[in-house]
């Protein structure tokens, strides 16, 4: 039985607290956060669990084998490496930490000691993303062209990292998840409304080998809320709408094929409208699912499918975002 502890209880860590005291194989045994009228609100619903206002008491390797650490990102990084330090696995939600030698740091301390470290990439394990993923790595749609998503709404506007950092982590860790690969080169724009130097939208366009473009709009200033994936590939087009209830796929037998054998330039381009199909997509709540993953890697040793390089290998790539973004745009390369 994994020994769980969790810091931070704010909006987000409500729902990992929720997950993790029902999940089979592990025990919540403590949670701190510390806004008091937070911790004394949650209490009545978790008995047996230890909730404090005392972080610090809950990085204890006698008490605990794992910990969640759901606080805002600029804490991620001393948290994290406490707990690894102190030889407990850790769950850090995303981003991961907001500089990459901090990130680096995390993946060189888990690896030396042995921890599990995996970052809070939810997208990784919705059923959506593993549909889509098979049916791109089957070649149902064919060479992959392009993909583009949007992740906008009213709210929740943050006060320190931008929507950038706040909402790009999702897609970046999907896109690469599905392609099986990284971009190469990096560039974004984005613009501060509502608090000076904190954007609220910003579109970010990313390049993959093999000529794969991609494209992601976030926003927490938009009257629309939209988590929306389009897949453009040479075979089939695919569509993952995250906002509806069921049916959150949609594949398109449409295309352009390109003839061999044509006397006339129509028929060189002929246009393909196919069927419209909405496979039967297993369900299932993300969040839980991530949640058993991050116990079934604790109890193998098995690091997880976001692990500590995937959480840096986003990293890397919201840092580029973020360099280009403040250069009006200027094309980041990633190593
Ligand atoms: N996976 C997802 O879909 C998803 C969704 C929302 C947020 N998140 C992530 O979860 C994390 C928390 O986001 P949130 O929306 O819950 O934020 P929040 O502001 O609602 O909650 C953060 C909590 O951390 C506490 N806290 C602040 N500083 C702390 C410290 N030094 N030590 C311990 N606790 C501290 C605060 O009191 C607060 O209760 C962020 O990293 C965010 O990006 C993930």
């Amino acid at each position: 039985m994994v020994r769980i502890g969790q810091i931070g209880l704010g909006a987000w860590g409500k729902n990992l607290l929720r997950n993790f005291y029902t999940q089979n194989g592990c025990r919540l045994v403590c949670a701190a956060d510390p806004d008091e009228k937070g911790v004394v609100k949650l209490s009545p619903g978790y008995p047996g669990v230890e909730l404090t206002t005392d972080v610090q008491s809950v990085i204890d390797k006698s008490k605990i084998d794992a910990i969640i650490i759901a606080t805002p990102p600029a804490t991620h990084f001393q948290l994290a490496q406490a707990a690894l330090e102190a030889g407990i696995d850790v769950f850090v939600e995303k981003p991961m930490v907001l500089d990459i030698s901090q990130g680096e740091r995390l993946v060189k301390l888990a690896r030396e000691k042995g921890m599990i470290l995996m970052v809070g990439h939810i997208m990784e394990y919705h059923p959506a993303t593993e549909f889509l993923k098979r049916i791109i790595d089957g070649g149902e749609l064919g060479n992959i062209y392009y993909l583009y998503s949007s992740r906008v709404n009213l709210g929740k506007v943050r006060d320190i990292e931008n929507s950038l950092w706040s909402f790009a982590p999702h897609d970046v860790s999907m896109m690469n998840y599905l392609l099986g690969a990284r971009p190469i080169r990096v560039s974004a724009d984005g613009q501060s409304y509502l608090q000076n130097g904190i954007e609220d939208v910003a579109f970010i366009t990313m390049h993959y080998p093999n000529k794969v473009m991609a494209h992601i709009h976030v926003s927490w200033l938009d009257p629309h809320k939209d988590r929306k994936l389009t897949i453009v590939g040479s075979k089939k087009m695919a569509v993952f709408n995250d906002t509806e209830p069921s049916e959150k796929i949609r594949i398109f037998d449409k295309g352009i094929d390109i003839s061999q054998d044509y006397n006339t330039y129509g028929e060189y381009l002929s246009l393909r409208t196919g069927d419209i199909v909405i496979p039967n997509v297993p369900s299932g709540e993300p969040l839980k699912i991530e949640c058993e993953h991050f116990i079934k890697s604790v109890v193998s040793r098995i690091q997880p499918r976001s692990n500590g390089e995937d959480g840096l290998s986003v990293l890397k790539i919201l840092d580029a975002a973020q360099k280009s973004l403040e250069q009006g745009g200027q094309p980041q390369l990633i190593q």
